[in-house]
This record gives C-alpha cells, sequence and structure tokens, in this order.
C-alpha cells in the first residue's frame, strides 16, 4: 500500500519569504505575471509591495483586485477574460483563502475555457493552467498547498468542490510578517479552519502516514498559539508557529482529505453566507463530540498534540479534555451561535434536510471516522441553535 502525495514545487517559507518572489519568478522562466488579490490587499499597500519588488527585478507586472470573499462563478469571470486578453505567463495569488482559490480557478478557465462547472468534482482536473505562485495573508486556509478550489455556484447556492492537481500552485510562499495586521476576528476564523484541517486529516479514512506527520506537527504549532495570536496580533513568535502551522495543516489535508466538519460546513456558507472558518467554528465542538466513540485514539493523540492533554492522560480523558478545551476555544474566540451570527431560526431549520443531503453529496463526510445518516447531519446542524 503506498500513497502518493502531492506538493508545490517551490516552498518559500519563512521571515520576508515574499521577498524572494522575483528569484521564484526568474527560476520558473517566468516574466510576464498577474496578480491576483483583492480591494484590501490594495489599500493596505501589500500589492504595491509585490509590484514593487517585481519591479526592482525589472519585472513588470499588472494588478487584478476584483476577487471577492466566497468566490462564485460570475466574480471570476472578469478575472478570467483579464488572463485571456492578456498576455500573461504566470499568476501571483496574493490574499487570504478567497482572492487564492479565485486565482486557481482563473489559471484553468482562463487557458482552457469552460465554465466551473465542467471541473467540478468527481471530474479530476490535471490540465496545467497558468503557474500559479500563492501568497497567503491568513493562517489560514491552506490553498497555497492544496489541489482543491472551492467556487460558488449563485444559480442554486452550491459551493462546488474542485479537485486536482491542476489547483496545485507550482510555488507557495509562506510569509508570517503578511499576517501581522490581520484583525482579531480573522485570525481566530482562519486559525479554527487550520486547526480543523490538521484534526480532520488526521482523523480521516484517508489518513496515511505521511498525512499524520505534517497533521501532528500543525497541531503542535497551531495549539498553544492560536490564542496568542488572536490576543496579540502582534506577537510574530505565535504568528510564525500559525503560518506554518496553517500550511503543514494545508499539506496534511490535501492528501488525506477534509471530513465531516467541512462536509457541513460548506452549506451553512453557501446558504447564510457565514464565512469558512466561522462555519467550521461553529461545526467543531458538535461534530468532533459525534466522531470520538468511533476513533478514540486518534483523537486522544489530537487533545496531545494541540497540548491539552500528556502521555500520562488516557485516551478517555484525553478526549474529555479536547471536548472542553474546543468549547473553550469558542468562547475565548468569541465565534457566534448561527443565531448570534443573524441567521433566522426557522429558515435555519427548514433547510436542514437540503443541508445534510449537499453535505453527504460533497463527498467529505465519507471520510469521517463514522459516516453519519442525513437523520444524523440534522440532528448535529440542530445541536448547533
Ligand atoms: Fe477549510
Amino acid at each position: 500500500m503506498s500513497n502518493q502525495i502531492i506538493l508545490p514545487r517551490i516552498l518559500q517559507v519563512g521571515e520576508n519569504a515574499s521577498l524572494e518572489i522575483p528569484t521564484i519568478l526568474e527560476s520558473l522562466g517566468c516574466i510576464r505575471p498577474l496578480i491576483i488579490t483583492d480591494k484590501m490587499m490594495v489599500e493596505l499597500g501589500y500589492a504595491q509591495q509585490v509590484q514593487s519588488c517585481l519591479q526592482d527585478h525589472q519585472i513588470n507586472s499588472e494588478v487584478f483586485y476584483d476577487t471577492v470573499p466566497e468566490p462564485t462563478v460570475s466574480s471570476i469571470q472578469a478575472g478570467v477574460e483579464t488572463v485571456r486578453n492578456g498576455n500573461y505567463d504566470s499568476i501571483i495569488a496574493l490574499g487570504g483563502g478567497s482572492p487564492i482559490d479565485s486565482a486557481k480557478a482563473i489559471s484553468i478557465l482562463g487557458k482552457f475555457g469552460g465554465v466551473m462547472r465542467d471541473y467540478k468534482f468527481p471530474r479530476i482536473v490535471n490540465e496545467e493552467g497558468l503557474p500559479i505562485i500563492a501568497v497567503p495573508t491568513t493562517a489560514g486556509t491552506g490553498t497555497e498547498v492544496t489541489r482543491f478550489t472551492i467556487i460558488t455556484d449563485e444559480t442554486n447556492d452550491e459551493k462546488m468542490l474542485c479537485v486536482g492537481v491542476g489547483f496545485m500552485p507550482v510555488a507557495a510562499v509562506v510569509d508570517y510578517k503578511l499576517t501581522l495586521s490581520l484583525p482579531a476576528r480573522i485570525t481566530a476564523d482562519t486559525g479554527i479552519d487550520a486547526l480543523t484541517h490538521a484534526m480532520e486529516a488526521y482523523v480521516s479514512k484517508k489518513a496515511n502516514p505521511y498525512s499524520d506527520s505534517q497533521a501532528i506537527a500543525a497541531m503542535k504549532l497551531i495549539g498553544p498559539n492560536l490564542r496568542r495570536a488572536y490576543h496579540d496580533g502582534s506577537d510574530s513568535k505565535a504568528r510564525e508557529a500559525m503560518m506554518l502551522g496553517s500550511t503543514l495543516a494545508g499539506v496534511a489535508f490535501s492528501n488525506a482529505s477534509v471530513a465531516l466538519v467541512h462536509g457541513m460546513s460548506r452549506p451553512i456558507g453557501a446558504a447564510f453566507h457565514v464565512p469558512h472558518g466561522l462555519s467550521n467554528a461553529m461545526l467543531l465542538p458538535a461534530v468532533t463530540d459525534f466522531s470520538i466513540p468511533s476513533a478514540v485514539e486518534r483523537y486522544a493523540d489530537c487533545a496531545r498534540a494541540i497540548g491539552v492533554a500528556t502521555q500520562a492522560d488516557t485516551d478517555e480523558e484525553s478526549n474529555h479534555k479536547l471536548m472542553a478545551e474546543l468549547r473553550a476555544l469558542n468562547e475565548e474566540l468569541k465565534v457566534p451561535t448561527p443565531s448570534h451570527f443573524g441567521i433566522d431560526k426557522q429558515q435555519f431549520f427548514d433547510l436542514m434536510p437540503t443541508m445534510a443531503e449537499q453535505a453527504l453529496a460533497s463527498g467529505s463526510p465519507n471520510n469521517n471516522p463514522i459516516v453519519p445518516t442525513p437523520e444524523q447531519i440534522i440532528y448535529i446542524y440542530k445541536q448547533l441553535w
């Protein structure tokens, strides 16, 4: 039995890694990059920073900044046109998960045409689009090291999961300094997303020794540092640990898949426009509680890696501590319930059967230690209220 591991060709990791973008482009033989980002990155001056750095190396670039949170089929269209009408040989994807996910879709559609639905899972996208250098500014979605992108079809609110080596960036630039100005809310949401990636990869039915080693390393980095980064954004040691942890968690889940939390999270995000990390955070305690009996040892390993249990604790004690920690974390990081987020109760309850169906159809729940029935998914959704 062997496992295929897919990674970016280049990983530039550490303080000021982003200053190496011109060198990376040169090593790839690329000279005409399009920077794909969002308005926030332009306002914060990050896009300009990358452009000037490229200019210092005589590389001219253009900026496309019209990506939106939770990208949709129509939101990426202008980017696709920009690539089709331009003469670019590469893409620098700068920002949180949404600009990078948008760039992945734009890279494939810009080069090969068609519509996003054509590239939706279960089709595996092996085509090579324009090479992407992914530069995350959150810690994070891990999308800089995954072969996935998610684009919402706004006509039916379906979050289309797209999979294949065609969506793997050729290079990932992992520079924690880009996260120093992140607001606390985004630090919390994206940090819990990263923790969820590591935990889900570790308990996934597709886990393998390679993904396990990355997942455990990620939890060791994220566990003690998420609160620190949330309370003091300028804590560079905590930011550095979160950034590396997020990337390792990305490597883990790209090669072992995510499970029930992500499966149930996407329908909430699509129907009620809850940011991805936040809907994961709402679900993580309830889904973990549901799943622990089917993977007692694995979850106990998670508790020890995160640092809330020790080798002296039994598996049962460790899992008890894990549950307490996940609930405490949500409280301390001020994760709202769906109700506090402003979701209408009647609408949420009415949509539960549809959301359960969509969750199961995404395939992610099949990787969970216990594969739930639609009724069990509804039971978990109800617990969130
Ligand atoms: Fe995620």
